[in-house]
């Protein structure tokens, strides 16, 4: 007794119902979103680049960064950029404010954008 169990399909020439190989999936893509690392009073902080302002980016991600005027004379935002890609070029108020620190790596996360 032949217990084969044949369908329409399997019986066309050149239709033989053999499973093709299961695709090879694309390797995952490496998803690091956290390209921008700044650091104020000994605490690094990572922030996930979203355009604006360096500081409403993270302290919408929920990232303390200490400020007070959010206008660029006070310099409590003062943070050290350890890592960063797409930051702006540091505006007249930084450059006024931070004069020397700027080479160092110094920037006003109030005035600091995200391009
Ligand atoms: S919060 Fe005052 S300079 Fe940025």
């Amino acid at each position: 007794m032949n217990s084969r169990v044949f369908t329409v399909g399997s019986l066309i020439p050149g239709k033989l119902m053999v499973k093709p190989p299961s695709p090879v999936p694309p390797e995952s893509k490496k998803t690091e979103t956290v390209e921008i690392v700044v650091e104020q009073n000994g605490s690094k902080i990572e922030i996930t680049p979203v355009k604006g302002k360096l500081l409403d980016a993270a302290l919408n991600q929920g990232k303390p960064i200490q400020y007070k005027c959010r206008k660029g004379t006070c310099g409590q935002c003062t943070v050290k950029v350890i890592k960063g890609k797409g930051i702006s070029v540091p505006n007249e108020l930084e450059q006024k404010k931070l004069k020397n620190e700027i080479p160092n790596g110094y920037r006003l996360a109030c005035q600091a954008e995200i391009v």
